[in-house]
């Protein structure tokens, strides 16, 4: 019985894994694991856990790896412990397909510094504008992550942790930044980046 099963299953697993098999492995590894945290349709059910919706599939994907392999540390190493090359990339089409939604900002003020920081950046401390990399929008590229309408509290803690280099993967030009940014100004810059739509 056993022997066939695994047989069964090595044959399902030589077969060529076409777009619909990877969708729906994602859509079952989602269902499984991530839903708790990041929410089946990847609004975090806490503002501790960062949004998915809308996030780019290869910035995804790498930070999947860079989990796996122990380059970024927390929660998620056990997480994707597991996870083939082409689970994390079906993670990441899946995630990035769904439609991200902006928070409500309620100081307006605050945000405006938020705003001037993002598009200027702090020229008396040597920090460069968000934008530059990030986008006019927040919207990122492949290469570098979606900001807009991501969980404020989330952000200060990303912006914290490269700071104190926590965040250990690809953090150089991050780390600079941060390292640089005043609580105060870190917390203008939440508001402001949560509520971009
Ligand atoms: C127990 C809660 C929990 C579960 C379950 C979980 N995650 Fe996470 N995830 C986190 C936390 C917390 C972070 C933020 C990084 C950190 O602090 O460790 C994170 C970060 C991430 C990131 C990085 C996002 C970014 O913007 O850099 C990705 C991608 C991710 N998770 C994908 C997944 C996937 C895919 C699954 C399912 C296989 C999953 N997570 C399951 C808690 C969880
Ligand atoms: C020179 C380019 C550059 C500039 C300027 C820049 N960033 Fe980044 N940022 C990056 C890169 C690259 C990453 C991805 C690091 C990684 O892959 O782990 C990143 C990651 C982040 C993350 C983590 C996102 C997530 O989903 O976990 C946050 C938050 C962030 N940046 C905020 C900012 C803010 C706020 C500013 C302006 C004060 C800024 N960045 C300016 C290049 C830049």
């Amino acid at each position: 019985m056993n022997r066939i099963l695994g047989f069964v299953i090595l044959a399902l697993s030589i077969t060529p894994a076409g777009a619909d098999q990877a969708a729906d492995r994602a859509k079952q590894i989602v269902n499984e694991k991530c839903y708790l945290c990041h929410g089946a349709e990847g609004e975090s059910s806490s503002a501790i856990y960062p949004r998915l919706a809308g996030q780019h599939a290869e910035y995804i994907a790498k930070q999947l790896a860079d989990f796996k392999a122990g380059r970024r540390k927390g929660t998620m190493n056990e997480m994707a412990a597991d996870l083939t090359t082409e689970e994390m990339a079906a993670l990441g089409e899946y995630f990035s397909a769904k439609p991200p939604q902006a928070h409500r900002v309620r100081d307006k003020e605050f945000e405006a510094v938020g705003y001037y920081l993002y598009n200027k950046g702090n020229s008396y401390s040597g920090v460069a504008a968000c934008k530059n990399c990030h986008g006019d929008e927040g919207k990122g590229t492949k290469n570098l992550p979606r900001l807009a309408g991501q969980h404020k509290r989330y952000l200060v803690s990303q912006l914290q942790d490269f700071n104190k280099r926590v965040r250990t993967n690809d953090n150089a030009v991050m780390h600079s930044i941060a390292s640089k940014l005043t609580e105060f100004e870190i917390e203008a810059l939440a508001n402001y980046i949560s509520g971009m739509n």
